[in-house]
């Protein structure tokens, strides 16, 4: 038996923003990936306070995975699953555990602003589909990424 969805979409509307929310699930688990890396592998006279920013933004991004995956599920798609999979979908690269610790944190500052835009692009395409659950969802996933990059910018000293 199959149950039909009617939640007010077309299937094209629902298959272009599940195709945007999987690009952000993408990046945002290598993102998650490379940060509990970096939380484990950082090192030097400030570790302590490294290790636990980053814990604090692992955490978040851990969280979101879920959020974001079961908003594609929402949508009638099903969610990407596995390491090769994922990999092929984000342009994210791994992080390097022996970096320098602030060469560590420019480096995800710098991931931070690629999930930005790769979060503001799918709340367009979410938007022009009426889609308020994601656009919400999106939304608060673009603050927390702007904040992450702020975090990590003024820890190198930036404004
Ligand atoms: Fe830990």
């Amino acid at each position: 038996m199959t149950a039909t969805i009617d939640t007010g979409f077309t299937k094209a509307e629902r298959t272009d923003v599940a195709q945007e929310l999987t690009k952000v699930l993408a990046d945002s688990f290598a993102v998650y990936m490379k940060t509990h890396g970096y939380h484990w592998n950082v090192r030097g006279p400030e570790f302590f306070s490294f290790h636990n920013l980053l814990e604090q933004q692992y955490r978040d991004m851990w969280a979101a995975l879920d959020d974001i995956a079961e908003r594609i599920r929402a949508l009638g798609v099903v969610a990407p699953q596995g390491h090769a999979t994922f990999a092929n979908l984000t342009s994210i690269k791994d992080g390097d555990p022996d970096k320098e610790a602030l060469e560590m944190l420019k480096e995800l500052m710098k991931d931070h602003e690629t999930l930005i835009a790769t979060s503001r692009a799918a709340i367009e395409v979410a938007d022009s589909a009426s889609d308020e659950a994601t656009v919400d969802l999106l939304t608060q996933r673009l603050a927390a990424h702007e904040k992450f990059a702020w975090m990590l910018r003024s820890t190198l000293g930036g404004r």
